[in-house]
Protein backbone atom coordinates (compact mmCIF):
# COMPACT_ATOMS: atom_id res chain seq x y z
CA UNK A 1 0.00 0.00 0.00
CA UNK A 2 1.16 3.28 -0.78
CA UNK A 3 2.47 5.58 2.33
CA UNK A 4 3.29 9.27 2.26
CA UNK A 5 6.33 10.31 4.62
CA UNK A 6 5.83 13.79 5.72
CA UNK A 7 8.91 13.78 8.25
CA UNK A 8 11.24 15.96 5.39
CA UNK A 9 8.37 18.72 5.76
CA UNK A 10 7.64 18.53 9.51
CA UNK A 11 10.08 21.17 10.42
CA UNK A 12 8.48 23.43 8.37
CA UNK A 13 5.16 23.20 9.46
CA UNK A 14 4.01 25.88 12.02
CA UNK A 15 2.73 24.80 15.47
CA UNK A 16 -1.09 24.26 13.67
CA UNK A 17 0.71 21.91 11.44
CA UNK A 18 -1.40 20.79 8.46
CA UNK A 19 -5.47 21.11 8.96
CA UNK A 20 -6.95 17.65 8.69
CA UNK A 21 -10.31 18.93 9.94
CA UNK A 22 -10.38 21.05 6.62
CA UNK A 23 -9.22 17.73 4.70
CA UNK A 24 -12.06 15.85 6.61
CA UNK A 25 -14.66 18.12 5.29
CA UNK A 26 -13.28 18.46 1.49
CA UNK A 27 -13.42 14.65 1.49
CA UNK A 28 -16.53 14.59 2.36
CA UNK A 29 -17.69 18.01 0.35
CA UNK A 30 -16.19 15.30 -2.44
CA UNK A 31 -17.55 12.05 -1.54
CA UNK A 32 -21.02 13.25 -0.41
CA UNK A 33 -21.53 15.72 -4.10
CA UNK A 34 -21.89 18.68 -2.43
CA UNK A 35 -19.16 21.01 -3.83
CA UNK A 36 -18.37 22.80 -6.98
CA UNK A 37 -17.97 20.42 -10.17
CA UNK A 38 -19.88 17.44 -7.86
CA UNK A 39 -20.95 16.30 -12.14
CA UNK A 40 -17.55 15.60 -12.41
CA UNK A 41 -16.61 13.45 -9.76
CA UNK A 42 -17.43 9.94 -11.49
CA UNK A 43 -13.91 9.20 -11.64
CA UNK A 44 -13.92 8.09 -7.45
CA UNK A 45 -16.66 4.98 -8.35
CA UNK A 46 -15.19 4.55 -12.41
CA UNK A 47 -12.87 1.48 -11.73
CA UNK A 48 -15.77 -0.08 -10.24
CA UNK A 49 -17.97 0.43 -13.10
CA UNK A 50 -15.70 -0.16 -15.80
CA UNK A 51 -14.78 -4.06 -14.11
CA UNK A 52 -17.01 -6.26 -15.40
CA UNK A 53 -18.21 -5.78 -19.05
CA UNK A 54 -16.18 -2.54 -20.46
CA UNK A 55 -13.00 -3.93 -19.38
CA UNK A 56 -13.73 -7.51 -21.49
CA UNK A 57 -14.35 -5.40 -24.05
CA UNK A 58 -11.47 -3.41 -23.67
CA UNK A 59 -9.12 -6.25 -23.40
CA UNK A 60 -10.86 -7.95 -25.97
CA UNK A 61 -9.85 -4.69 -28.38
CA UNK A 62 -6.61 -4.71 -27.00
CA UNK A 63 -5.90 -8.45 -27.97
CA UNK A 64 -7.11 -8.21 -31.48
CA UNK A 65 -4.99 -5.61 -32.08
CA UNK A 66 -1.86 -6.89 -30.65
CA UNK A 67 -2.76 -9.98 -33.00
CA UNK A 68 -2.84 -8.00 -36.08
CA UNK A 69 -0.77 -5.09 -35.96
CA UNK A 70 2.71 -4.04 -35.14
CA UNK A 71 1.37 0.02 -34.33
CA UNK A 72 -1.06 1.55 -32.22
CA UNK A 73 -1.56 5.05 -33.22
CA UNK A 74 -3.19 6.93 -30.26
CA UNK A 75 -4.34 10.39 -31.48
CA UNK A 76 -5.44 12.50 -28.67
CA UNK A 77 -4.46 15.10 -25.94
CA UNK A 78 -4.05 16.69 -22.57
CA UNK A 79 -6.45 14.14 -20.64
CA UNK A 80 -7.10 12.52 -23.35
CA UNK A 81 -3.19 10.86 -23.29
CA UNK A 82 -1.29 12.02 -20.98
CA UNK A 83 -2.63 8.94 -18.26
CA UNK A 84 -1.92 6.51 -20.96
CA UNK A 85 1.23 7.87 -21.80
CA UNK A 86 2.68 8.27 -18.39
CA UNK A 87 1.56 4.63 -18.26
CA UNK A 88 3.00 2.71 -21.34
CA UNK A 89 6.43 4.97 -20.12
CA UNK A 90 6.47 3.40 -16.67
CA UNK A 91 5.19 -0.04 -17.18
CA UNK A 92 6.26 -0.92 -20.50
CA UNK A 93 9.13 1.18 -21.74
CA UNK A 94 10.36 -1.10 -24.37
CA UNK A 95 7.99 -3.09 -26.44
CA UNK A 96 7.94 -6.97 -25.41
CA UNK A 97 7.53 -9.26 -27.83
CA UNK A 98 4.11 -9.50 -29.42
CA UNK A 99 3.54 -5.87 -28.34
CA UNK A 100 2.94 -3.49 -31.32
CA UNK A 101 4.76 -0.28 -30.89
CA UNK A 102 2.33 2.35 -29.29
CA UNK A 103 2.47 5.80 -31.02
CA UNK A 104 1.28 9.13 -29.84
CA UNK A 105 -0.26 11.40 -32.22
CA UNK A 106 -2.65 14.49 -32.11
CA UNK A 107 -0.78 15.99 -29.43
CA UNK A 108 0.96 18.53 -31.22
CA UNK A 109 0.60 20.74 -34.35
CA UNK A 110 3.88 20.46 -35.51
CA UNK A 111 4.64 18.97 -39.09
CA UNK A 112 8.18 17.88 -38.26
CA UNK A 113 6.49 16.27 -35.38
CA UNK A 114 4.35 14.52 -37.74
CA UNK A 115 6.93 13.47 -39.90
CA UNK A 116 9.01 11.61 -37.27
CA UNK A 117 5.35 9.98 -36.41
CA UNK A 118 4.95 8.99 -40.21
CA UNK A 119 8.26 7.70 -40.51
CA UNK A 120 8.38 5.53 -37.47
CA UNK A 121 4.77 4.20 -39.09
CA UNK A 122 6.30 3.10 -42.29
CA UNK A 123 4.60 0.64 -44.02
CA UNK A 124 3.89 -1.42 -40.99
CA UNK A 125 0.46 -2.98 -40.04
CA UNK A 126 -1.44 -0.60 -38.08
CA UNK A 127 -4.84 0.95 -36.37
CA UNK A 128 -5.83 3.80 -34.67
CA UNK A 129 -7.19 4.55 -31.59
CA UNK A 130 -8.44 8.25 -31.74
CA UNK A 131 -9.78 10.01 -28.17
CA UNK A 132 -11.41 12.83 -27.50
CA UNK A 133 -14.36 13.72 -25.38
CA UNK A 134 -15.68 16.36 -27.34
CA UNK A 135 -14.95 15.23 -30.34
CA UNK A 136 -13.64 18.87 -31.67
CA UNK A 137 -10.40 19.32 -29.91
CA UNK A 138 -8.80 20.64 -33.26
CA UNK A 139 -4.99 19.36 -32.68
CA UNK A 140 -5.91 15.51 -32.68
CA UNK A 141 -8.91 16.06 -35.30
CA UNK A 142 -6.66 17.25 -37.84
CA UNK A 143 -4.24 14.10 -37.31
CA UNK A 144 -7.21 11.87 -36.97
CA UNK A 145 -7.94 13.17 -40.21
CA UNK A 146 -4.24 12.93 -41.54
CA UNK A 147 -3.95 9.38 -39.91
CA UNK A 148 -7.48 8.14 -41.23
CA UNK A 149 -6.35 8.76 -44.91
CA UNK A 150 -3.19 6.88 -45.00
CA UNK A 151 -5.40 3.85 -43.11
CA UNK A 152 -8.09 4.22 -45.79
CA UNK A 153 -5.52 4.47 -48.45
CA UNK A 154 -3.95 1.19 -46.94
CA UNK A 155 -6.78 -0.90 -46.66
CA UNK A 156 -9.27 0.23 -48.51
CA UNK A 157 -12.48 2.14 -46.62
CA UNK A 158 -13.97 -1.10 -45.20
CA UNK A 159 -11.05 -2.62 -43.81
CA UNK A 160 -10.35 0.68 -42.35
CA UNK A 161 -13.32 1.23 -40.54
CA UNK A 162 -12.59 -2.35 -38.87
CA UNK A 163 -9.18 -0.53 -37.89
CA UNK A 164 -10.54 2.30 -35.91
CA UNK A 165 -11.59 2.55 -32.74
CA UNK A 166 -12.99 5.93 -30.84
CA UNK A 167 -12.91 6.50 -28.29
CA UNK A 168 -15.98 9.41 -26.92
CA UNK A 169 -19.17 10.66 -25.51
CA UNK A 170 -21.36 8.17 -25.06
CA UNK A 171 -24.54 10.77 -26.95
CA UNK A 172 -22.67 13.92 -28.21
CA UNK A 173 -20.12 15.30 -30.36
CA UNK A 174 -18.42 15.44 -33.95
CA UNK A 175 -16.34 12.02 -33.32
CA UNK A 176 -19.38 10.32 -32.07
CA UNK A 177 -20.93 10.79 -35.19
CA UNK A 178 -18.42 10.04 -37.74
CA UNK A 179 -17.99 6.90 -35.38
CA UNK A 180 -22.29 5.38 -35.77
CA UNK A 181 -22.19 6.67 -39.47
CA UNK A 182 -18.99 4.73 -40.40
CA UNK A 183 -19.70 1.49 -37.56
CA UNK A 184 -16.10 2.29 -35.68
CA UNK A 185 -16.00 0.26 -32.77
CA UNK A 186 -16.40 3.06 -29.66
CA UNK A 187 -15.45 3.31 -26.35
CA UNK A 188 -16.96 5.73 -23.79
CA UNK A 189 -15.54 8.73 -21.94
CA UNK A 190 -18.35 8.73 -18.86
CA UNK A 191 -20.03 12.39 -18.71
CA UNK A 192 -18.98 12.61 -15.65
CA UNK A 193 -15.20 12.13 -15.47
CA UNK A 194 -13.17 14.91 -16.67
CA UNK A 195 -10.26 13.89 -19.39
CA UNK A 196 -7.95 14.73 -16.92
CA UNK A 197 -9.23 11.75 -14.26
CA UNK A 198 -9.98 9.23 -17.34
CA UNK A 199 -7.35 7.13 -17.40
CA UNK A 200 -8.92 4.29 -15.81
CA UNK A 201 -11.90 4.85 -18.27
CA UNK A 202 -10.80 3.50 -21.82
CA UNK A 203 -9.26 6.46 -22.55
CA UNK A 204 -6.27 5.11 -20.76
CA UNK A 205 -6.82 1.73 -20.75
CA UNK A 206 -6.89 0.39 -23.80
CA UNK A 207 -3.85 1.88 -24.88
CA UNK A 208 -2.28 0.82 -21.71
CA UNK A 209 -3.61 -3.25 -22.42
CA UNK A 210 -2.56 -2.83 -26.07
CA UNK A 211 0.76 -2.23 -25.10
CA UNK A 212 1.14 -5.39 -22.87
CA UNK A 213 0.35 -3.97 -19.30
CA UNK A 214 -2.37 -6.20 -17.38
CA UNK A 215 -5.49 -3.89 -17.24
CA UNK A 216 -7.30 -6.06 -14.82
CA UNK A 217 -4.60 -5.81 -12.54
CA UNK A 218 -4.74 -2.10 -12.55
CA UNK A 219 -8.67 -1.75 -12.07
CA UNK A 220 -8.57 -4.30 -9.17
CA UNK A 221 -5.61 -2.31 -7.27
CA UNK A 222 -7.68 0.88 -8.24
CA UNK A 223 -10.53 -0.69 -6.78
CA UNK A 224 -8.58 -1.97 -3.59
CA UNK A 225 -7.16 1.55 -3.18
CA UNK A 226 -9.86 3.74 -3.28
CA UNK A 227 -11.35 1.65 -1.08
CA UNK A 228 -8.90 1.77 1.58
CA UNK A 229 -8.41 5.47 0.95
CA UNK A 230 -11.58 5.93 2.42
CA UNK A 231 -10.64 6.08 5.52
CA UNK A 232 -11.58 9.26 7.64
CA UNK A 233 -8.93 10.11 9.47
CA UNK A 234 -5.26 11.80 9.33
CA UNK A 235 -3.59 8.37 8.43
CA UNK A 236 -5.07 8.56 5.03
CA UNK A 237 -2.55 9.12 2.85
CA UNK A 238 -4.40 11.38 0.68
CA UNK A 239 -5.06 13.58 3.53
CA UNK A 240 -1.62 13.65 4.29
CA UNK A 241 -0.79 14.55 0.93
CA UNK A 242 -3.50 17.43 0.40
CA UNK A 243 -3.12 18.84 3.94
CA UNK A 244 0.48 19.31 3.94
CA UNK A 245 0.64 20.71 0.45
CA UNK A 246 -2.19 23.59 1.53
CA UNK A 247 -0.10 24.66 4.61
CA UNK A 248 3.36 24.88 2.41
CA UNK A 249 1.09 26.72 0.01
CA UNK A 250 -0.46 29.06 2.80
CA UNK A 251 3.70 29.62 4.10
CA UNK A 252 4.75 30.47 0.83
CA UNK A 253 5.72 27.21 -0.96
CA UNK A 254 4.13 28.28 -4.00
CA UNK A 255 5.80 25.75 -6.59
CA UNK A 256 5.99 22.25 -5.49
CA UNK A 257 8.38 19.84 -7.83
CA UNK A 258 7.45 16.54 -8.80
CA UNK A 259 11.06 14.43 -8.51
CA UNK A 260 11.67 10.88 -9.16
CA UNK A 261 14.64 9.13 -9.26
CA UNK A 262 13.21 6.07 -12.65
CA UNK A 263 13.46 8.10 -15.70
CA UNK A 264 10.55 6.04 -17.38
CA UNK A 265 8.50 8.46 -14.65
CA UNK A 266 9.12 11.49 -16.73
CA UNK A 267 5.14 11.14 -18.53
CA UNK A 268 3.82 10.07 -15.06
CA UNK A 269 4.81 13.42 -13.91
CA UNK A 270 2.97 15.17 -17.16
CA UNK A 271 0.16 13.50 -16.26
CA UNK A 272 0.66 14.68 -12.52
CA UNK A 273 1.21 18.45 -13.56
CA UNK A 274 -2.12 18.25 -15.92
CA UNK A 275 -3.99 17.01 -13.07
CA UNK A 276 -3.08 19.37 -10.44
CA UNK A 277 -2.08 22.53 -12.55
CA UNK A 278 -5.62 22.23 -14.57
CA UNK A 279 -7.45 21.30 -10.98
CA UNK A 280 -6.22 23.88 -8.93
CA UNK A 281 -4.62 27.17 -11.19
CA UNK A 282 -7.88 29.34 -10.91
CA UNK A 283 -8.71 32.30 -9.27
CA UNK A 284 -5.51 34.12 -8.88
CA UNK A 285 -4.83 31.07 -6.98
CA UNK A 286 -2.81 27.42 -6.88
CA UNK A 287 0.40 25.52 -6.21
CA UNK A 288 2.11 25.93 -9.37
CA UNK A 289 3.15 21.68 -10.15
CA UNK A 290 7.05 21.62 -12.26
CA UNK A 291 8.87 18.26 -12.55
CA UNK A 292 12.54 17.13 -12.22
CA UNK A 293 14.49 13.75 -13.09
CA UNK A 294 16.36 13.01 -10.75
CA UNK A 295 19.93 12.22 -10.66
CA UNK A 296 19.93 13.89 -14.28
CA UNK A 297 18.44 17.22 -12.83
CA UNK A 298 20.99 17.50 -9.96
CA UNK A 299 23.04 18.20 -12.47
CA UNK A 300 21.29 20.81 -14.11
CA UNK A 301 18.43 22.09 -11.91
CA UNK A 302 19.91 21.09 -8.36
CA UNK A 303 21.50 24.64 -8.27
CA UNK A 304 18.22 26.59 -8.60
CA UNK A 305 16.32 24.02 -6.15
CA UNK A 306 19.25 24.45 -3.09
CA UNK A 307 19.95 27.85 -3.31
CA UNK A 308 17.72 29.81 -5.39
CA UNK A 309 14.08 31.63 -4.15
CA UNK A 310 12.83 29.82 -1.24
CA UNK A 311 9.26 29.58 -2.79
CA UNK A 312 9.96 25.73 -3.96
CA UNK A 313 8.43 22.30 -1.92
CA UNK A 314 9.78 18.84 -3.02
CA UNK A 315 7.48 15.82 -3.42
CA UNK A 316 9.74 12.68 -4.27
CA UNK A 317 7.85 9.17 -5.79
CA UNK A 318 9.91 6.39 -4.63
CA UNK A 319 9.64 3.12 -5.97
CA UNK A 320 11.13 0.64 -2.88
CA UNK A 321 12.43 -2.26 -4.46
CA UNK A 322 13.65 -1.89 -8.55
CA UNK A 323 13.00 -4.73 -10.68
CA UNK A 324 16.83 -5.15 -11.49
CA UNK A 325 19.45 -5.08 -9.70
CA UNK A 326 23.92 -4.56 -10.17
CA UNK A 327 26.38 -5.03 -8.49
CA UNK A 328 29.47 -2.63 -8.84
CA UNK A 329 32.71 -4.75 -9.78
CA UNK A 330 35.93 -4.74 -8.60
CA UNK A 331 38.59 -3.23 -10.88
CA UNK A 332 41.86 -4.34 -10.42
CA UNK A 333 44.38 -1.20 -9.25
CA UNK A 334 41.59 0.79 -8.63
CA UNK A 335 42.15 3.67 -11.67
CA UNK A 336 39.24 5.07 -11.15
CA UNK A 337 39.27 5.11 -7.14
CA UNK A 338 36.05 3.25 -7.24
CA UNK A 339 36.66 0.62 -5.05
CA UNK A 340 35.52 1.38 -2.01
CA UNK A 341 31.99 0.80 -3.95
CA UNK A 342 32.77 -2.55 -5.15
CA UNK A 343 30.37 -5.25 -4.44
CA UNK A 344 27.70 -2.69 -3.35
CA UNK A 345 24.24 -3.25 -5.11
CA UNK A 346 23.57 -0.01 -7.53
CA UNK A 347 20.41 0.36 -5.54
CA UNK A 348 21.77 0.60 -2.58
CA UNK A 349 24.50 3.33 -3.29
CA UNK A 350 21.13 4.95 -5.14
CA UNK A 351 19.11 4.59 -2.27
CA UNK A 352 21.45 6.53 -0.35
CA UNK A 353 22.47 9.33 -2.87
CA UNK A 354 18.76 9.90 -2.64
CA UNK A 355 18.96 10.40 1.20
CA UNK A 356 21.71 12.90 0.90
CA UNK A 357 19.56 14.72 -1.69
CA UNK A 358 16.56 15.13 0.87
CA UNK A 359 18.59 16.48 3.40
CA UNK A 360 20.52 18.72 1.91
CA UNK A 361 17.53 20.03 0.13
CA UNK A 362 15.30 20.39 3.74
CA UNK A 363 18.73 22.36 5.09
CA UNK A 364 18.82 24.52 1.95
CA UNK A 365 14.54 25.17 3.08
CA UNK A 366 12.83 22.84 0.52
CA UNK A 367 10.51 21.18 2.50
CA UNK A 368 10.48 17.71 1.31
CA UNK A 369 7.72 14.96 0.86
CA UNK A 370 7.98 11.29 0.40
CA UNK A 371 5.62 8.87 -2.19
CA UNK A 372 6.66 5.55 -1.81
CA UNK A 373 4.97 2.79 -3.35
CA UNK A 374 6.66 -0.84 -3.56
CA UNK A 375 7.31 -1.23 -7.12
CA UNK A 376 7.51 0.00 -10.65
CA UNK A 377 4.33 -2.09 -11.80
CA UNK A 378 0.58 -2.41 -12.67
CA UNK A 379 -0.08 -2.26 -8.74
CA UNK A 380 2.11 0.48 -8.15
CA UNK A 381 1.03 2.55 -10.93
CA UNK A 382 -3.27 1.93 -9.69
CA UNK A 383 -2.19 3.18 -6.26
CA UNK A 384 -0.41 6.11 -7.82
CA UNK A 385 -3.09 7.23 -9.94
CA UNK A 386 -5.60 6.74 -7.26
CA UNK A 387 -3.84 8.38 -4.76
CA UNK A 388 -2.77 11.68 -6.83
CA UNK A 389 -6.74 12.24 -7.90
CA UNK A 390 -8.09 11.92 -4.99
CA UNK A 391 -5.93 14.07 -2.90
CA UNK A 392 -6.20 16.06 -5.89
CA UNK A 393 -9.87 16.37 -5.22
CA UNK A 394 -9.50 17.00 -1.79
CA UNK A 395 -6.68 19.46 -2.07
CA UNK A 396 -8.62 21.50 -4.76
CA UNK A 397 -11.42 21.83 -2.31
CA UNK A 398 -9.25 22.87 0.49
CA UNK A 399 -7.82 25.69 -1.34
CA UNK A 400 -11.53 26.96 -2.24
CA UNK A 401 -11.40 26.31 -5.61
CA UNK A 402 -13.93 24.11 -8.80
CA UNK A 403 -11.13 21.27 -9.33
CA UNK A 404 -13.52 19.87 -11.59
CA UNK A 405 -13.73 22.94 -14.18
CA UNK A 406 -10.99 24.07 -16.64
CA UNK A 407 -12.27 27.45 -18.00
CA UNK A 408 -9.13 29.15 -18.59
CA UNK A 409 -8.43 26.05 -21.38
CA UNK A 410 -10.60 28.01 -23.67
CA UNK A 411 -9.22 31.33 -24.03
CA UNK A 412 -6.55 30.11 -26.30
CA UNK A 413 -9.32 28.11 -28.37
CA UNK A 414 -11.20 31.14 -29.61
CA UNK A 415 -8.35 33.16 -30.19
CA UNK A 416 -7.31 30.38 -32.42
CA UNK A 417 -10.60 29.36 -34.02
CA UNK A 418 -10.84 32.99 -35.07
CA UNK A 419 -7.48 33.34 -36.55
CA UNK A 420 -8.05 30.20 -38.70
CA UNK A 421 -11.23 31.20 -39.83
CA UNK A 422 -13.62 28.72 -38.53
CA UNK A 423 -17.15 29.73 -39.48
CA UNK A 424 -19.18 31.00 -36.58
CA UNK A 425 -15.91 31.92 -34.72
CA UNK A 426 -15.65 35.71 -33.09
O1 LIG B 1 -8.63 17.46 -18.86
C1 LIG B 1 -9.20 17.95 -19.82
O2 LIG B 1 -10.40 18.16 -19.82
C2 LIG B 1 -8.43 18.29 -21.07
O3 LIG B 1 -7.09 18.04 -20.96
C3 LIG B 1 -8.94 17.49 -22.24
O4 LIG B 1 -8.76 16.13 -21.95
C4 LIG B 1 -8.22 17.85 -23.51
O5 LIG B 1 -8.38 19.21 -23.77
C5 LIG B 1 -8.74 17.04 -24.67
O6 LIG B 1 -10.11 17.21 -24.79
P1 LIG B 1 -10.98 16.18 -25.62
O7 LIG B 1 -10.86 14.86 -24.96
O8 LIG B 1 -12.37 16.72 -25.54
O9 LIG B 1 -10.43 16.17 -27.02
Amino acid sequence: MLKVDLSGAKSFFDAAGPDYAAAAAAHRTLTEGTGAGADFTGWLGLPQRVKNEELKQIVSAANRIRGRSEVLVVIGIGGSYLGAKGAIELLRPRPQAGDPKIIFAGNSMSPDALQGLLEELGEKDFEINVISKSGTTLEPALAFRMFRGLLEAKYGAEKAAKRIVATTDAHRGVLKGMADEAGWETFVVPDDVGGRFSVLSAVGLLPMAAAGIDATAVIETAIASLAAMDQRSPENPAWQYAAARQHLYRLGKSIEILACYEPTFRYMAEWWKQLYGESEGKNGIGIYPASVEYNADLHSMGQYVQDGPRTLMETVVTFENSLNEFNVPFSMGDPDSLNYLAGRKLSEISRLAQEAVKQAHISGGVPNMEIKVERRDEVGFAELVTFFELACGISGYMSGVNPFDQPGVEAYKKNMFKLLGKPGAQ
